[in-house]
C-alpha cells in the first residue's frame, strides 16, 4: 500500500502548472554555462568561445550521435551572448562578431534538425556577466524580441536586482511571454536568489508562472558540489516534492557528467539522483570529445525513462543508514518505482542487505531491473537481497508493479511450501 498511498498523497497537493502546454516531463538538452562559462576570447580559443560555432557544433553532435532520439533536444545559450549595448530601438542584440548570423540563424539551424533553442536573460540591470539585463521596463520588448527570433526557452537569471524587482518582474515576464503567442519554456532563477525556501519563496506561485526554477547555487565541476546540491535538495524534500509536477520542475542545475570532476561511479550517482529528483537534464559538457563511458551513462535509456516518467512525481530519500548508505525512491507510472542505493562511504564497496518489505513494499513478487548493469531478477518482497555499492557510487533499480506470489510456485513440489523464500537466503544482485 505504501506506494499507492504516496501517489494519492502527492496528487492531493497538485496545483496547476503554468498553462503554456510545455515541459510535461522534465526538459532535456545541453546548456553552455558550467563547461564554457563566459569565454568570449574567440581570437585565442575559437572552438570553445561563446559563439555561433559552439552551438552549431553541439547541435550537430546532438542530432548525429543519438542524443536527440533520447530526448536531449534543447540547445541552450547562457550568459555572455549579447552585445554590450541594446540596438537603436532598445532591443537586445547578439554580439555581431561572435554571432554573425544573429540568433534567428541559430534558431533556424536548430529547428531544421528537430532541436530547440534556449536563450538567457536576467531580471535586473545587468546579467551576472555584466551584459544588458532586463529591467522592469524592458520585459515586454525582450519577450517580443525572443518570440520574434523564434526561441523556445528562456532562462531568466537574477543578478543585479532586488526582492521587489524580482517579485514584480518574474510574473510579468511570464505574462509577457504568454502575450507573444509563442510557446516559450520559462526557467526562473528567482528562488535561488531568495534562499530557495518558504516563506520567502512561494512554490505555488512559481508553479503557476514558471516551467522550471533554480532553487539553489550553481553547480561546479566537482563531486563536492554535487554532494552539496544533493544534501540541500533531499534535506528540503518535504518542501520541494509537492512543488514539482508536469510542467513545473525543481532544477538542481546541470549534469556535469563528461567533464573533469567526476569519476564513473560519481557520474552514475549524479545521473541516478537527478532521475529520482525528476530534474531537468541539461548536460554541460563537450559533446565533441565526450568519453564513451560518460556517454553511455547519459544515454542510459532506463535512467532517462525513470527521469521522464509521466506522473512527474519527484522522489525522496527514504533511508539514511548509519553505514553511510542512503536509499532513495521515486514512484512511477503503472505502480512501478525506482530505488537508488547510494554510498557516502570512502573505503570500499559496501555490501548492503535489505528486502523490499523492509522498504515498505507490499507483498508480492517484483521484477527488478538494475539500470547500470542491465540485468534483471525476480524478487519477492520478503526475500533478503545483498547488493554491493561502490564508494561514492550507486546501484539503481527499476522495480515493476507487484505480482501476487503465484500458487504454482508454492505447490510446485506437490506440497505447500510456505517457507519457500527461505530456501534461498539471499539474492546477490
Ligand atoms: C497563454 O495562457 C493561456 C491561459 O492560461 C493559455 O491557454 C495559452 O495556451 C497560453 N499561451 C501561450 C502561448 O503560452
Ligand atoms: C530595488 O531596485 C529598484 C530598481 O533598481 C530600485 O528602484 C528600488 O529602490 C530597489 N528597492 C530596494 C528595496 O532596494
Ligand atoms: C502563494 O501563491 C499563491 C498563488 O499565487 C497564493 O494563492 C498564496 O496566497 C501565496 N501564499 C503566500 C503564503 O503568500
Ligand atoms: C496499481 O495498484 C492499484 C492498487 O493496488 C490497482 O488497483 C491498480 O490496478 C494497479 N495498476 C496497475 C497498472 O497495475
Ligand atoms: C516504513 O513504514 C514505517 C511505518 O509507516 C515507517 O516508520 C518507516 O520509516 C518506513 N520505512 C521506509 C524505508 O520508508
Amino acid at each position: 500500500m505504501y506506494l499507492a498511498l504516496l501517489v494519492f498523497a502527492s496528487a492531493g497537493m497538485l496545483t496547476s502548472a503554468l498553462d503554456n502546454g510545455l515541459m510535461k516531463t522534465p526538459p532535456m538538452g545541453w546548456l553552455a554555462w558550467e563547461r564554457f562559462r563566459c569565454d568570449i576570447d574567440c581570437d585565442h580559443d575559437p572552438k570553445n568561445c561563446i559563439s555561433e560555432n559552439l552551438f552549431i557544433d553541439m547541435a550537430d553532435r546532438l542530432s548525429e550521435d543519438g542524443w536527440k532520439e533520447l530526448g536531449y533536444i534543447y540547445v541552450n545559450i547562457d550568459d555572455c551572448w549579447s552585445a554590450k549595448e541594446r540596438d537603436e530601438q532598445g532591443r537586445l542584440q547578439a554580439d555581431p562578431k561572435r554571432f554573425p548570423g544573429g540568433i534567428p540563424k541559430l534558431v533556424q539551424y536548430m529547428h531544421d534538425r528537430g532541436l530547440k533553442l534556449g536563450i538567457y536573460g536576467d531580471m535586473g540591470t545587468y546579467t551576472c556577466g555584466g551584459y544588458p539585463g532586463t529591467p522592469l521596463d524592458k520585459i515586454e520588448i525582450d519577450a517580443q524580441t525572443f518570440a520574434k527570433w523564434g526561441v523556445d526557452m528562456l532562462k531568466l537569471d537574477g543578478c543585479y536586482s532586488n526582492v521587489t524587482v524580482q517579485e514584480q518582474g518574474y510574473p510579468l515576464m511570464s505574462k509577457a511571454l504568454n502575450a507573444t503567442g509563442r510557446h516559450i519554456g520559462y526557467s526562473c532563477s528567482w528562488p535561488a536568489y531568495q534562499g530557495g525556501l518558504p516563506p520567502k519563496v512561494n512554490y505555488t506561485q512559481l508553479g503557476k508562472i514558471c516551467n522550471l526554477w533554480r532553487n539553489y547555487g550553481d553547480i561546479q565541476d566537482s563531486w563536492d558540489s554535487v554532494l552539496k546540491i544533493v544534501d540541500w535538495f533531499f534535506g528540503n524534500q518535504d518542501v520541494l516534492i509537492p512543488a514539482a509536477g508536469p510542467g513545473r520542475w525543481n532544477d538542481p542545475d546541470m549534469l556535469i557528467v563528461g567533464d573533469f570532476g567526476l569519476s564513473i561511479d560519481q557520474s552514475r550517482a549524479q545521473m541516478a539522483l537527478w532521475a529520482i529528483m525528476a530534474a531537468p537534464l541539461f548536460m554541460s559538457n563537450d559533446l565533441r570529445t565526450i568519453s564513451s563511458g560518460a556517454r553511455s551513462i547519459l544515454q542510459n535509456k532506463m535512467a532517462i525513462s525513470i527521469n521522464q516518467d509521466a506522473l512527474g512525481i519527484q522522489g525522496r530519500r527514504i533511508l539514511k543508514e548509519k553505514s553511510g548508505i542512503e536509499v532513495f525512491q521515486r514512484p512511477l507510472s503503472n505502480n512501478a518505482s525506482s530505488l537508488v542505493f547510494f554510498s557516502r562511504r570512502n573505503d570500499m564497496p559496501y555490501r548492503y542487505q535489505s528486502s523490499l518489505s523492509k522498504l515498505n513494499y507490499t507483498a508480492g513478487s517484483y521484477k527488478v531491473y538494475d539500470v547500470f548493469s542491465d540485468t534483471a531478477v525476480t524478487l519477492k518482497d520478503s526475500t533478503d537481497f545483498v547488493l554491493s555499492v561502490n564508494p561514492t557510487g550507486v546501484v539503481m533499480w527499476y522495480v515493476s508493479a507487484p505480482a501476487k506470489p503465484s500458487l504454482h510456485q508454492f505447490y510446485k513440489t506437490g506440497k505447500f511450501q510456505a517457507e519457500d523464500q527461505n530456501a534461498i537466503p539471499y539474492v546477490i544482485v
